[in-house]
């Protein structure tokens, strides 16, 4: 028989209990008693207020009552006394915004009924490029079809013109960006001078780090054509993405600490990882990478088998190619790295076997997180070179085989 737990019994405990570590109270069942009178009285009169939802205490929502309720003390100029006597702090705590700079990154806030959710109409043309814009992703991947469509609702069109800064290095975050049209270049400050580190080709997003860790801006991202770009607010991402990455730590957070390839990163760099990766579901057959197209992702097997081929001439003179197998990747292996590291197109193809699931990491994240990995990929890339040795009798070049 399982016992159900009402809803907000947690959040009203761990109010409590942060109330009572705060303020010390000698006599325990007295502070109980109050508290409980006072946050009942406030819930009656909000409700005479007209509901305000935005204000009213509502024991069921999520919120990190120790940070805001610091937070909250210290934007009023009040010091922690504990002879004070104690003073229900269970509205404010309900109707008051942390300030942006002081936003921890706390995925259980539920940020949701504190601000009204954003809007930009769209005509149906735009949406529909919206959508074609928004296809790759992977940042959106994992969010159900209700989260989507709050994205793409609140998501608003930008043209920018060559040379304009569309985000400046140490700046704070305002908005997340998905490329619609143009090319971006991407500065990195390096000892103080700017240093081109990549580019974006008509594709892919920018502008995640500062809303997803509060940090200031990492790179300076200018346009080098006129563009397009679809923009999503800060508290949008916070509210839906940065909220969906919380559930997606919990989720890989112990299948991540198992991977070889990523122990010589540290914990907070593994949990960074788990933000920037989608997961992808193949079925039996289909394929998932193909030799010879240009590689834009980076694939961890959650579950499931796949099947590496790569093709070969039958005999030295044959025109006509076989696909043969060459290896089999099953879960916590990776593949897809050969053409990211060495900058040319995909040296085999990969199907899957049955039902496959695999975590996918785009090349700019694969590019920006994964570098202190280098060294036991390019070990395994000089192994992949024995495998075709046994496997055909002779030594390709891999960069060749991917030629
Ligand atoms: P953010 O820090 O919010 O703003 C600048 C963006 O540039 C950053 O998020 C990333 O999306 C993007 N970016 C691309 N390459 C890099 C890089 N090498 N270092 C930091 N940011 C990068
Ligand atoms: P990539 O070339 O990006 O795409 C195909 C992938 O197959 C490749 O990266 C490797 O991850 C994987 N692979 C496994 N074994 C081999 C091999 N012997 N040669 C080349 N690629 C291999």
């Amino acid at each position: 028989m399982s016992i159900e737990i009402p809803e907000g019994l947690t959040e009203l405990l761990q109010s409590f209990t942060v109330e009572v570590l705060r303020n010390q109270p000698r006599d325990l069942l007295e502070f109980a008693l109050q508290y409980f009178t006072q946050l009942k009285d406030s819930e009656t009169k909000e409700a005479s207020f007209g509901n305000d939802q935005n204000s009213a205490p509502r024991p069921g929502k999520a919120v990190s009552f120790i940070d805001e309720a610091m937070q909250i003390d210290s934007e009023n100029g009040e010091e922690d006394d504990d002879d004070e006597e104690f003073i229900a702090p269970v509205i404010n705590r309900f109707i008051r915004r942390a300030s942006v700079c002081a936003e921890a990154f706390n995925p259980d806030e539920d940020e949701e009924d504190k601000e009204p959710r954003v809007t930009h109409p769209k005509t149906d043309e735009q949406r529909q490029r919206l959508q074609e814009s928004c296809r790759d992703i992977l940042l959106f991947k994992n969010l159900d079809p209700e989260e989507m469509s709050q994205v793409l609702d609140a998501m608003f069109e930008k043209f920018c013109t060559e040379g304009e800064h569309i985000i400046d290095q140490d700046d704070d975050g305002d908005n997340f960006y998905v490329i619609e049209s143009g090319t971006f270049n991407i500065f990195v400050k390096v000892d103080g001078t700017e240093k081109l580190v990549g580019c974006y080709d008509n594709r892919g997003s920018f502008g995640e780090l500062a809303l997803m860790y509060n940090t200031p801006r990492a790179a300076t991202i200018i346009a080098i054509s006129t563009g397009a770009l679809w923009c999503l607010d800060r508290l949008t991402f916070r509210r839906i993405i940065v909220k969906n990455n919380a559930k997606k730590r919990k989720l890989y957070e112990a299948f991540i600490e198992t991977l070889p390839l990523l122990t010589s990163l540290e914990l907070s760099e593994r949990m960074k990882v788990v933000d920037v990766l989608s997961t992808k579901v193949y079925n039996d057959s289909q394929q998932i990478i193909a030799q010879g197209d240009l590689a834009d992702s980076f694939y961890i097997v959650e579950s499931g088998q796949v099947r590496i081929t790569m093709k070969r001439s039958r005999t030295k003179k044959d025109q006509e190619e076989e696909e043969v197998d060459i290896t089999t990747c099953s879960r916590g292996q990776y593949f897809g790295e050969l053409a990211l590291v060495t900058n040319k197109p995909r040296a085999a193809s990969a199907y899957a076997v049955g039902s496959v699931k695999c975590l996918v990491m785009d090349v700019k994240a694969f590019e920006r997180l994964l570098g202190p990995c280098m060294d036991i990929m390019k070990r395994n890339i000089a192994n992949y070179e024995e495998q075709l040795v046994t496997l055909f009798g002779s030594s390709p070049d891999i960069e060749q085989q991917s030629a």
